[in-house]
């Protein structure tokens, strides 16, 4: 199967049925008229809960690469998009050498913002911020997860970068044990890693944006917060389930505490996302088991950081300037 992009329509060529080339576009098209027309398709089209489990996921897996592309692809259309929302605007953001972090650090950049990124990993945060376009950057190698480290990189960006508009709190992770086997070192380091983190950042630059009696605040929580099957089933989330239920709880009342400061703050909760970390896993977890993302989650697909990206744009953006204390779920209708 290939898949190429003429005239800015993606065409699908090669070694395809019918029915992934109809699936795909349920996802693509968006207006009233086409959504009726695909209402009306006989039921032969859609995804029949009545056939044989596996070979209804079968067919599904064939068309899941290809969706994604669908709807993530041609670049040249989504440029066109571009807004400049963040002109002269100054955004932070943690975790941004790799995976979500770095997606949302192209797409503020994209949008015009001058950045400030935090890492630990300082190659790969020196390559991510090579590959952006030329808005004024900083990058700074930091624990998010220490305190004085924390201070002293906000002292450093307000020293660059004179204020700060917006902080994106992505960093996070986890040390995945079953709950009966979990020590309680994994425990605390997956809630430091989430909630300390998020905690202390947020603390740094609400202290300045209250000076100024602005800014947004987006936090990075899951779809784990609710629990995730897969993750449950193969590896146990608990602590990482609680992190991310932490970061909800933590943005609904910080959002309370800072409205009075024109501070919104705001979380995500993406579902399961392609990244060079998870990329692998989820790739083995659907060949091998039932408990796979491609399988439970109902658009059928895995996310690509772009979305998430998006997503936190928005609501970083004056477009989202009455909504606070709000845990926005990206999770493909999980
Ligand atoms: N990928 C997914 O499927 C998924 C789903 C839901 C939520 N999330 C959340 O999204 C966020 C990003 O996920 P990802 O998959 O891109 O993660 P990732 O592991 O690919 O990237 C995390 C980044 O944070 C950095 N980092 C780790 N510890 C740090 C610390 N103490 N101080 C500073 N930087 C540190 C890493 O070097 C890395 O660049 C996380 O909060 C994660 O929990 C991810």
């Amino acid at each position: 199967m290939r898949n190429s992009v003429q005239g800015g329509e993606t065409a699908v060529t090669g070694e395809t049925t019918r029915e992934p080339d109809l699936f795909a576009s349920a996802i693509r098209f968006r207006s009233r008229a086409e959504r009726a027309l695909i209402e009306a398709l006989p039921s032969r089209y859609a995804i029949d809960d009545q056939r044989p489990r596996n070979n209804a996921f079968a067919e599904v897996e064939r068309s899941r690469r290809k969706v994604a592309t669908l709807a993530t692809a041609n670049p040249s259309k989504r440029e066109a998009h571009r807004m400049d929302r963040m002109r002269d605007k100054v955004v932070v953001v943690t975790g941004a050498a790799h995976g979500i972090g770095a997606a949302i650090a192209r797409r503020f950049a994209d949008e015009g913002a001058a950045l400030a990124l935090l890492d630990l990993d300082a190659t790969r945060l020196a390559q991510t911020a090579d590959q952006l376009p030329g808005s004024p950057l900083l990058t700074l190698v930091s624990d998010v997860t220490e305190e004085a480290a924390v201070d002293d990189a906000f002292v450093q960006i307000v020293a660059a970068h004179k204020r700060i508009d917006v902080l994106v709190n992505n960093v996070g992770g986890s040390r995945n044990q079953k709950l009966w086997e979990m020590t309680a070192d994994a425990w605390d380091f997956t809630i430091r890693l989430n909630l300390r983190s998020a905690f202390l950042c947020t603390r740094a630059a609400a202290r300045l944006m209250m000076h100024r009696g602005s800014g947004a605040i987006v936090c990075m929580s899951s779809g784990a917060r609710e629990g995730t099957p897969w993750t449950a089933h193969h590896a146990g989330g608990a602590a990482y389930s609680a992190a991310k239920a932490g970061i909800h709880g933590f943005i609904c009342d910080a959002a309370i505490e800072l409205a009075e400061h024109g501070i919104r703050i705001n979380a995500v909760a993406p579902g399961p996302i392609e990244t060079e970390r998870t990329a692998k896993m989820f790739e083995e977890l659907c060949e091998t088991s039932d408990y796979s993302p491609h399988r439970l989650v109902p658009m059928r697909r895995i996310g690509q950081p772009r979305e998430i990206a998006d997503a936190v744009l928005y609501l970083a953006s004056q477009e989202a300037s009455y909504i606070t204390g709000t845990t926005l779920s990206i999770a493909g209708a999980r």
